[in-house]
C-alpha cells in the first residue's frame, strides 16, 4: 500500500465545520452548541482530530452493553494521542430479541450510520461492535463513507459452565430444545440450564456469527491485531480499547482509510481465516455485503474455491469443543492466520489498521494451544469450508461443511455406489410457523431419509430473513434418536447451530426463486460431489406448477408491519448478494464528496 503524506491540521476534515473563516457564521453555530456543556474553543479549533465512536451498546443490546463503560478507556485513548472523542448512538440490534428478525436491522443502521458519518464533523471513528449485526452494520458503513476507522469488538462472554461442562451461547439452545421435545427435562430446567451460557458481560462465547464477524473484522485488518476475541471482562478488553482509541488519532494524521485496507486480497484473507475457525453460515452474507460496498468483487463462487479446502484448526463450538476464553488463550486470531500464512495460505503484504504489513503484525504468535488452535497438519476436519450448491431450485445455496456430524455422514453421504450423494421424499414447509404447527404430524410420512424443505424465509418471504432452516425432526424420530434430517431453505441459520443444512437458498420462493415450486412427497437429489441440488420432477410438471403460480400472484408473504419492512422489501438484494439495499453499493468514498 502506497503511504499518502501526514495531515496536517488545516487538511482536518472536522475544520470544514469548526474553523471556516470562509462560512463565519456557520462555524460559530457549529461551535456554539457543543460548548454548552463543558467543550472548551480551544478543543475545538486548535486542530485536533475529532473522533466518532459509534456506540452500539444499550440496555437493548445486552450483547454490547459494557461497551458504556469501555467507551472511557477509548475516550482515555483518544485524549492521550490528542484527540477529542464524540460518541453517539448506533441504531440497537439486538439479535434473540429483535422481532420479526435482527437482520431486519443491519441495513437500517448502516444507513443511519452513513449519514452520521458523512454528515458530522468527524476526522475518524471506532466502531464499537459485538452483537452479530452490529459489526458488518458498521464495516459497510466505513466501506461507503471511508473516513479512518477502527473496530473495537466488545469480546464473548465469559465461558459458560454446568459443573465442569462448558456452555456455549446459542448451540446450548438447539441441544436443550432436543431434550425439552424428547421430555428428558421441563421448561423450568430449560431456561435454568439455557441461562448458564450467559455468565458475564459480551457477546456470545461460541464461534456463532457474533465471534466470526469481529474475528472476521480482524481478519479484514479493521481492528487491532489480537482483539477480537478477548473476552468481554477480561482487563486486556480495557487496555485494548485504549489503545484502540489511541491508534484511531494516530489514523486520522497518516489519512489510513477503511478502502486502504478493505482490498480483494483482504478478503479473500477473511474467507480462508473463516473457514479455519469453522465460521457461521452468516458470515458469507456480511462479507459479501461488505466487499460489495468496498467495491470488491466477492461471491460464493469464492467463498468455495478459496475457502472449502482449508482445514478447520480451531476446536470452538459449534464446531468443535472449546468457547472464548480458550481460544483467546490459544492466541486468537492472530494464531489461525498464523498457521495459515506459513502454509501460503494468506497474502502477508496487506496492510491493516496497525498500519503494518499482516506479515509483520502476527509475527511470532503462533498457537499456545495446540489443542484448541490446531496445527495445520492436525486439523479437526479436513475441508471445512463452504459448498456452493446449484441446480435447478435455486442459483447459490450453502453448506458449512464444518459441522456435518459422523451420523450425518453415515447415514446420508456414505453409500459406496453413490459416495456424497444422497436422495429423499421432501416435505416442505411455508414459513417457521406452518414448521411449528405440522412438524409432528403423523400424515406427514416423515422418516429418518426425508429431505425437510423450509421456504418463505428469505429477506422478502419474512422481512429480512428467519434463522429456520435448521429444523428439527418430529418428537417421535428424536425419541428413536434421529436427532437430525437434511435441511434446505431460501432462510438463513443461527451461526451456532452445528446443522449442516443447505441454506441461503438464493434466489428466494418470494421472489419467484423455482423453491416456491416444490411440493410434498417430490425427490430431491443432493449432490455434494457435483455441489448440485436437483428436483426429480419433469419440466413440463414445473412448467404447469409454475403457470397455476403465477395465476394466483406468485408465492404469497404476509404483509409489511413497518415502513422500514416495506422499504427494505422493495430494495433487497438476495442473500447470495449480502442482502445489500440495491443502489446502495454505487455510494462510495462519500466522506470526500
Ligand atoms: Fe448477541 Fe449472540 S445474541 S451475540
Ligand atoms: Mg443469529
Amino acid at each position: 500500500m502506497t503511504q499518502r503524506p501526514r495531515l496536517t491540521p488545516d487538511q482536518l476534515r472536522s475544520r470544514w465545520w469548526f474553523d471556516n473563516a470562509d462560512h463565519p457564521g456557520t462555524t460559530a453555530l457549529c461551535i456554539e452548541r457543543y460548548l454548552n456543556y463543558g467543550v472548551t474553543l480551544d478543543e475545538l479549533t486548535s486542530g485536533k482530530p475529532i473522533i466518532g465512536i459509534a456506540q452500539s451498546g444499550s440496555d437493548l443490546t445486552p450483547c454490547n452493553r459494557h461497551h458504556i463503560e469501555l467507551v472511557k478507556r477509548v475516550k482515555d485513548g483518544i485524549r492521550a494521542a490528542g484527540g477529542v472523542p464524540f460518541e453517539f448512538p448506533l441504531h440497537p440490534i439486538h439479535e434473540n430479541v429483535r422481532r420479526p428478525t435482527a437482520a431486519l436491522d443491519r441495513n437500517l443502521a448502516y444507513l443511519g450510520l452513513v449519514e452520521v458519518l458523512h454528515g458530522y464533523p468527524l476526522d475518524g471513528v471506532v466502531l464499537t461492535t459485538g452483537c452479530d449485526k452490529t459489526t458488518p452494520a458498521c464495516l459497510m458503513a466505513a466501506a461507503t463513507v471511508n473516513i479512518p476507522a477502527i473496530v473495537l469488538s466488545g469480546g464473548p462472554m465469559l465461558n459458560g459452565w454446568r459443573g465442569n461442562e462448558r456452555v456455549g451461547s446459542g448451540t446450548i439452545i438447539w441441544e436443550l430444545r432436543k431434550r425439552l421435545a424428547a421430555g428428558d427435562i421441563d421448561y423450568a430446567e430449560f431456561l435454568a440450564r439455557a441461562s448458564d451460557s450467559a455468565p458475564s458481560v459480551g457477546h456470545c462465547n461460541t464461534m456463532g456469527t457474533a465471534s466470526t464477524m469481529n474475528s472476521m473484522a480482524e481478519a479484514l485488518g479493521m481492528s487491532l491485531p489480537g482483539s477480537a476475541m478477548i473476552p468481554g471482562p477480561y482487563k486486556e478488553r480495557a487496555m485494548v480499547a485504549y489503545d484502540t482509541g489511541e491508534r484511531a488519532v494516530e489514523m486520522v494524521w497518516q489519512d489510513l482509510r477503511p478502502l486502504d485496507i478493505l482490498t480483494r486480497e483482504a478478503f479473500e484473507n477473511a474467507v480462508v481465516v473463516c473457514s479455519a475457525l469453522g465460521g457461521s453460515s452468516n458470515a458469507p452474507i456480511h462479507v459479501n455485503a461488505i466487499a460489495r460496498h468496498a467495491g470488491v468483487a466477492l461471491d460464493n463462487d469464492d467463498w468455495q474455491r478459496l475457502g472449502h479446502r482449508i482445514p478447520l484448526l480451531a476446536n470452538v463450538m459449534p464446531a468443535g469443543a472449546y468457547l472464548g476464553e480458550e481460544f483467546h488463550r490459544a492466541g486468537g486470531v492472530p494464531a489461525v492466520q498464523h498457521e495459515l500464512l506459513e502454509r501460503g495460505l494468506l497474502h502477508g503484504d496487506v496492510t491493516g489498521v496497525d498500519g503494518r504489513r499482516l506479515a509483520d503484525s502476527i509475527a511470532g504468535r503462533e498457537t499456545q494451544d495446540e489443542e484448541v488452535i490446531r496445527r495445520f497438519d492436525n486439523p479437526l476436519v479436513e475441508h471445512a469450508g463452504f459448498l456452493n450448491l446449484k441446480g435447478n431450485l435455486f442459483d447459490s445455496a450453502l453448506m458449512k461443511t464444518s459441522v456435518i456430524s459422523p451420523d450425518f455422514r453415515r447415514r446420508f453421504l456414505e453409500n459406496p455406489d453413490d459416495p456424497d450423494a444422497f436422495e429423499g421424499r421432501v416435505v416442505v414447509f411455508d414459513g417457521s410457523e406452518d414448521y411449528h404447527a405440522r412438524i409432528d404430524d403423523p400424515e406427514l410420512g416423515i422418516d429418518a431419509s426425508t429431505i425437510l424443505i423450509m421456504r418463505g424465509a428469505g429477506p422478502v418471504g419474512h422481512p429480512g430473513g428467519a434463522e429456520v432452516v435448521n429444523m428439527q425432526p418430529p418428537e417421535a424420530l428424536i425419541r428413536q434418536g434421529i436427532e437430525s434430517l437434511p435441511c434446505l431453505g431460501d432462510g438463513r441459520q443461527s451461526g451456532t447451530s452445528g446443522s449442516p443444512s443447505i441454506l441461503n437458498a438464493s434466489p428466494e420462493a418470494a421472489t419467484g426463486g423455482p423453491l416456491a415450486l416444490v411440493q410434498t412427497g417430490d425427490r430431491l437429489r443432493v449432490d455434494l460431489g457435483r455441489c448440485e441440488v436437483r428436483l426429480l420432477v419433469d419440466d413440463d410438471e414445473i412448467t404447469q406448477r409454475r403457470q397455476r403460480l403465477d395465476a394466483q400472484g406468485g408465492y404469497p408473504y404476509p404483509a409489511h408491519q413497518t415502513p422500514w419492512q416495506e422499504i427494505q422489501r422493495t430494495l433487497i438484494e438476495p442473500l447470495d448478494r449480502g442482502m445489500t439495499l440495491r443502489g446502495a453499493d454505487a455510494y462510495r468514498d462519500v466522506a470526500r464528496q
